[in-house]
């Protein structure tokens, strides 16, 4: 049995955010409803197609072991059938903008009316506050919530990463508010609001760039590269480039063949406990005892010097090779990795973490599975449904219309 078999979600999510915290929920083994608007459907179907007419490896990546059903809750059937869901689900997931389920006529009081046990969790860009009504995406997100402002390097302009610490980030906060929730309700026996908003959900996920906001005012943040560069610090967590934003200062240097290959780096750290080791390993013995080396704090206005020549050894080697090396000695430090290495990495096709998934339309294709392993509750990913596929069970099985009034509902649009 699934960790979550039973649990029945009604998903009224979209584009990204939403998708990827109920994609979570079923692959634990919730019942996953998706809910997409009649003849149009999520949006990401439609959206960076690379085969015309196929849905898009932005929606299957995202809506893996759902069923979806066509339903327009504006409709008069539709807003029936809609309150049958409410009554039959567990958990209710949207992340619409901002006033759109109440625009439906299913404002938070009406859902608890119709089922006091329902669990009704929403991502928004913003919280309450002057934001409130503002539509976000990913990028506005990680610019609202700090990641911006601290990623990229200090003569340059604010950057964006490549992790969707917005969308996805968030829906993994939500998915944990919603089995919160879950758990709660076993004790309480009523359902409650579960709300993450993206803004909320990124400066968690940049809480040590807060930490060394407030550390400012104490001094220069002297692990920071900048520091050993002489350079000064303003009033705001200033970005730090490839520092390690932890205590063990780290960087990412060149390694052979970095001169033609984009991804020939390696994110070396100059973990304290091995200093003696790193020493030997470089070529620099001497710095084992050289009192301006030897100690952490002595270190710290060196930093980028010290990384330079530890550069000069790591562009011999092959960005392997250096893990190869550093790993008995015990020095943490990991290749960067392009997406077609880890495409083709077998480890982790053995793991279940890239999985190749066969689609009735596109083929197969790739996609990451479940990064969380469960041993009693291993996830299996199944392909996400094409438009509508389970409307006529779903309709049937849960909501319990006979045939007759399926075609009734259909020929009114509701579904
Ligand atoms: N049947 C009928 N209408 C439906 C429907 C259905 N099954 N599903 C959605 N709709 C309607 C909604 O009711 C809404 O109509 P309304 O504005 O007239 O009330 C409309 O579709 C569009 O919803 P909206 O959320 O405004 O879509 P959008 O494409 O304009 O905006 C976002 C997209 C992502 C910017 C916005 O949804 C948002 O800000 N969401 C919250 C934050 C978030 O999750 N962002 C990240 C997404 S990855």
């Amino acid at each position: 049995m699934k960790a979550l078999e039973g649990v029945r979600i009604l998903d009224m999510t979209h584009v990204q955010s939403g998708p990827t915290c109920t994609q979570l929920l079923a692959w634990f083994g919730a019942d996953v409803i998706k809910v997409e608007r009649p003849g149009v459907g999520d949006a990401t179907r439609g959206q960076l197609r690379d085969i015309p007419g196929v849905d898009s490896l932005y929606f299957t990546m995202l809506n893996h072991n759902k069923r979806s059903v066509t339903l327009n809750p504006k409709t008069e059937q539709g807003k029936r059938i809609f309150t049958r869901l409410i009554e039959e689900c567990d958990v209710m997931v949207e992340n619409f903008a901002p006033g759109a389920i109440d625009r439906m006529g299913f404002p938070w009081e009406k859902i608890q009316q119709i089922n006091p046990r329902m669990i009704y969790a929403s991502v928004k860009g913003f919280g309450p506050g002057p934001y409130e009504d503002c539509k976000v995406y990913e990028n506005v997100a990680q610019c609202t919530g700090g990641a911006a402002s601290t990623t990229g390097f200090l003569d340059g302009p604010p950057l964006v990463t490549g992790a969707q610490i917005g969308d996805s980030g968030t829906g993994l906060h939500l998915a944990l508010g919603i089995v919160t929730a879950l758990y709660h309700r076993e004790k309480s026996g009523k359902g409650q609001r579960v709300e993450c908003a993206m803004q909320d959900g990124v400066l968690n996920l940049c809480r040590v760039k807060l930490r060394d906001q407030q550390r400012l005012a104490h001094g220069p943040l002297k692990e920071y590269s900048q520091y050993g560069q002489g350079i000064p610090f303003g009033d705001s967590t200033p970005r730090a480039g490839n520092d390690s934003g932890g205590g063990q200062p780290g960087w990412i240097l060149k390694c052979k063949g970095w001169e033609h290959d984009p991804n020939a780096y390696v994110y070396f750290i100059t973990q304290a406990a091995v200093w003696g080791n790193i020493c030997d390993l470089i070529g620099k013995p001497e710095w084992k005892e050289d009192p301006g080396y030897a100690k952490p704090e002595a270190r710290l206005d060196k930093i980028p010097q010290i990384f330079d020549a530890i550069e000069e050894w790591t562009r011999t080697l092959d960005k392997f090779d250096v893990m190869r090396a550093c790993n008995p000695l015990n020095i943490p430090c990991g290749p960067i990795l392009s997406m077609k290495e880890l495409a083709e990495e077998p480890s982790l096709r053995d793991t279940g973490t890239v999985v190749e998934v066969d689609h009735p339309t596109r083929g197969k294709y790739l996609t990451v599975g479940n990064p969380v392993k469960l041993s009693d509750s291993p996830s299996e990913v199944l392909r996400s449904p094409l438009l509508g596929e389970h409307s006529d069970e779903i309709l049937k099985d849960v909501v319990g219309l006979s045939d007759a009034e399926i075609a009734a509902a259909r020929e009114e649009g509701a579904v």
